[in-house]
């Protein structure tokens, strides 16, 4: 009995030394020391000893208890500052290293022009609206006075979902719907992607960008559509910016115009970027057609109205000589962070 007390002895102060963490030292502790540890089985198990024997061997077990004790929490003691200093060392900062800058967001070119926009319409007393992406034949077609045979409404052109449901193909049909909602006097633009089954190249898009205008009121005429436009433009090019309306089509609009300004880059004298026109084209517009408000609920003889659509993309293009469309929709940073 004695021999194996002081074997024990040997092997757990042995095996003490080797413990790292306050984990391994609880585990030690319950196995040995616990109410089922090994130690308090031997203090058990004097009841088999001889009864002279007895206070003997409970002094030495006792002895043994707390020579264990003593070890444990002096290794504990140990682990504790051992475990301060690595934490010491792993987290010492050398305030000379040079820091790692992090990159600065900023808005998109297509959203600095379209808040430019959107500022210049609000002071012109437009409200801003949304409308869906995914609309209704309805309302992007029928309501606009696009007939069931016309090329628009072609599978090539436009990008079905279901029967019925599409993906717009123009923010025109924002206009529908507004008229529908709303009693005029209407002044609004709606700003919004569109979507048009197109070859992708420096100039096109599957995706692009259209902001919508519609106004409607009493006595309402082309000369408002050109007051408004002719501001726009100004605002947007600078005050000696040219504007030039042609005679149009878009069976939602009678009269229709296309508008173009003189080009940013070369001033009207021709040049790559408006293919020696020396004009570049930035929207369409027109009366609203007397159909397309009688359809919406508002009679065209009280009442008429101007639209037009500017092409987003375009704007910011020619804005910051931006050479290809595609630059827009790529997300590369080293394009990107230079607006
Ligand atoms: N929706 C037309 C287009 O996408 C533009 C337009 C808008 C024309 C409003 C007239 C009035 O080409």
């Amino acid at each position: 009995m004695k021999e194996k007390l002081e074997a024990l002895r040997v092997k757990a102060l042995g095996e003490l030394e080797t413990l790292e963490t306050p984990k391994e030292l609880e585990e030690f502790r319950v196995r040995l020391l616990g109410k089922k540890g090994e130690v308090t089985e031997l203090l058990r198990g004097m009841g088999a000893l001889p009864a002279e024997e007895r206070p003997k061997m409970g002094q030495l077990i006792n002895q043994l208890r707390s020579e264990l004790e003593a070890a444990l929490s002096e290794r504990e003691k140990n682990i504790t500052t051992l475990l301060k200093e690595k934490r010491l060392k792993e987290e010492t900062l050398d305030v000379t290293l040079p820091g790692t800058k992090k990159k600065e967001g900023g808005l998109h070119p297509l959203n600095i022009v379209l808040n430019d926009l959107i500022d210049i319409f609000q002071s012109m007393g437009f409200d801003v609206v949304d409308g869906p992406e995914v609309e209704t034949e309805h309302y992007c077609f029928e309501a606009l006075n696009v007939p069931k045979d016309h090329p628009a409404r072609d599978m090539q052109d436009t990008f079905y979902l279901a029967e019925n449901l599409l993906l717009r193909t123009q923010t025109s049909a924002a206009q529908a719907r507004t008229m529908e909602q709303r009693k005029p006097p209407i002044r609004m633009i709606c700003p919004g992607r569109v979507f048009r089954a197109d070859e992708v190249d420096a100039t096109h898009s599957p995706v692009f960008h259209q902001v919508e205008g519609l106004v409607v009121d009493k006595g309402i005429t082309l000369c408002d559509l050109k007051g408004v436009l002719e501001q726009f433009a100004h605002e947007i090019y600078g005050p000696e910016t040219q504007v030039k309306f042609r005679p149009s089509f878009f069976p939602f609009t009678e009269p229709s115009v296309e508008v173009d300004v003189t080009c940013s880059e070369c001033g009207g004298k021709g040049c790559r970027v408006c293919k020696g026109t020396g004009w570049i084209e930035i929207l369409g517009a027109g009366m609203v057609h007397p159909r397309v408000l009688a359809g919406c609920g508002i009679d065209p003889e009280e009442y008429t109205g101007f639209a037009f659509g500017i092409g987003l993309d375009r704007l910011t293009t020619t804005r910051y000589k931006i050479s290809d469309i595609r630059l827009l929709f790529e997300n590369d940073q080293r394009f990107l962070e230079q607006f």
